[in-house]
Formats: structure tokens, C-alpha cells, sequence
């Protein structure tokens, strides 16, 4: 793993875009970070955009890849913990992970994550974070209200951006290059069992949309590859690859 090149901007449509663009212009490996206290295009899972009015932290980092990994759908789940693990030590919280990209705190949306693939010179991945920091709930459109917070709104004292970048990337790295937890089955598990003691939805009842069917069942786990687990009401289990549980109530 080589040093990072942390890129610091004030203002930017998407970290992922810039970052992912440095990647197709480069020849060699990027090991970048992008930052910038606002962006103006932030972008969510499944085309979602992604409210990020200053006060935030988003940052995107550049993970190259050898292309022999097995697991890099789990890379998503692995990052939300990095994240989750540098709050709890970080803040003192305990904020649950929400399969597969949220993490939640005190029922609201804290944090979202969107991975990418560049398939460049070098295939890389790009982790982009999201989290809300200082935004008081009033700054929270209307319509997000009952659904986002941040840290400031939860009476948490929030921690200086770069230093929970810093973490944030440090757990990554060892998770990724240490531990090689996209390649190795046996640290994906101990990872993910990581994942599983933070989970928001386990024995939770939930609906999501599969192959254009809706499949309602409780939320039992998830799998060493990150796939949900969804008991069904026959008692069958079913691996969900992708797509988003809605609680039901
Ligand atoms: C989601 O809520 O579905 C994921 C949100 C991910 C947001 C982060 S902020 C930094 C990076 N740049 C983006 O445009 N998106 C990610």
C-alpha cells in the first residue's frame, strides 16, 4: 500500500465522479482521496441522489484492486463498518448498519455508502462516504426530516472531518490489504460477523423487490458474500444479491 494523496476541495459535484475520473486518466495505480465540504450532485445507491450540504464529510477513496479478488460485493458492508467502528470509538455512539449501504443512528439515516468499480489500466474500487456531521435538523429538508440525521441533531459531539476520515481510511486499508477481506473467506466472516452484531434489521420484518416480485419475510442475517438472509413465511431462506428492504411495521 503506498501513502495517499488526499485532494481537498470546497465545493464538487460528487467525490466518486472525481475521484473515479483521476482513475480512467491515470496509467498506474491511484491511491487518491477525494474531500470536499460540500457537493452539489452527491450520489446515492440505485440512482438516488444524496443531500450533502456543507457540514458533512464526503470523501471518496481509491482501493486498487489485483483482479483476483472473490468478494468485492461485500466491500460495501466492510466499509459501513469501518465507518461505524470509527464513530463508536471516535463519538462513543453506537450506530446500527442497515443492509446494505446506511448506517442508521437512533432510527434515522446517519451515513450512506456508494462502492464503484473503475475498470482503468488498474481495476480499482471506489469507497464514497457520506456522513452528517453538523447539520442542524431544521437545515434538513421537509421531506428527509423523519429520516436523516446527524450527529449535531443527536447531541453527539462531533469529531474534527479529518480525523474521522483518517480512520475511517485506516480501517479500510488494513481491512482490504492486511486482511485481505475480499479474497480471504476467512476474514470476510470474521468481518461480516463484525457487520452482523451492528445490524439494524435482523428479526425485523421487511419487503424488497426482487426480479420485479415483492418478497416480505423477516431479515435474518447476512451472508459471508454480504447477500441478505430473508426467512420467508414457508420457513425457506432466500440470499437477496441486491436491492433495498423496506421495514414494515
Ligand atoms: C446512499 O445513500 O445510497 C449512498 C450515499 C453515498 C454518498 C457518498 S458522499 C461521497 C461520495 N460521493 C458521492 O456522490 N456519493 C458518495
Amino acid at each position: 500500500m503506498k501513502e495517499r494523496n488526499i485532494i481537498q476541495l470546497n465545493a464538487t459535484a460528487s467525490t466518486n465522479d472525481d475521484l473515479k475520473a483521476r482513475i480512467a486518466a491515470s496509467d498506474g495505480p491511484v491511491w487518491d482521496v477525494v474531500t470536499a465540504k460540500m457537493q452539489t450532485g452527491g450520489r446515492g445507491r440505485l440512482g438516488r441522489s444524496f443531500f450533502s450540504p456543507p457540514g458533512g464529510l464526503y470523501f471518496s477513496a481509491a482501493l486498487p484492486l489485483t483482479g483476483t479478488e472473490t468478494n468485492v460485493p461485500c466491500l460495501t458492508l466492510v466499509a459501513g463498518l469501518c465507518v461505524c467502528e470509527a464513530l463508536e470509538d471516535l463519538c462513543g455512539i453506537e450506530p446500527r448498519i442497515k443492509w446494505p449501504n446506511d448506517l442508521y443512528l437512533n432510527g434515522k439515516k446517519l451515513c450512506g455508502i456508494l462502492c464503484e468499480l473503475v475498470n482503468g489500466k488498474t481495476l480499482t474500487a471506489v469507497a464514497g462516504v457520506g456522513v452528517n456531521l453538523t447539520a442542524p435538523k431544521e437545515t434538513i429538508p421537509e421531506e428527509l426530516r423523519q429520516k436523516v440525521t446527524s450527529l449535531w441533531a443527536e447531541k453527539v459531539s462531533v469529531p474534527a472531518p479529518a480525523a474521522l476520515m483518517k480512520d475511517v481510511i485506516d480501517r479500510l486499508d488494513r481491512a482490504v490489504y492486511q486482511d485481505r477481506v475480499l479474497s480471504d473467506e476467512a476474514a470476510a466472516a470474521r468481518y461480516i460477523g463484525r457487520v452482523q452484531a451492528r445490524g439494524y434489521l435482523t428479526g425485523k420484518t421487511v419487503s424488497c423487490v426482487v426480479n420485479g416480485v415483492t418478497l416480505t419475510g423477516v431479515f435474518a442475517g447476512v451472508a459471508p458474500t454480504g447477500a441478505a438472509l430473508l426467512r420467508l413465511p414457508d420457513g425457506s431462506e432466500r440470499q437477496i444479491i441486491s436491492g433495498e428492504m423496506i421495514c414494515q411495521v
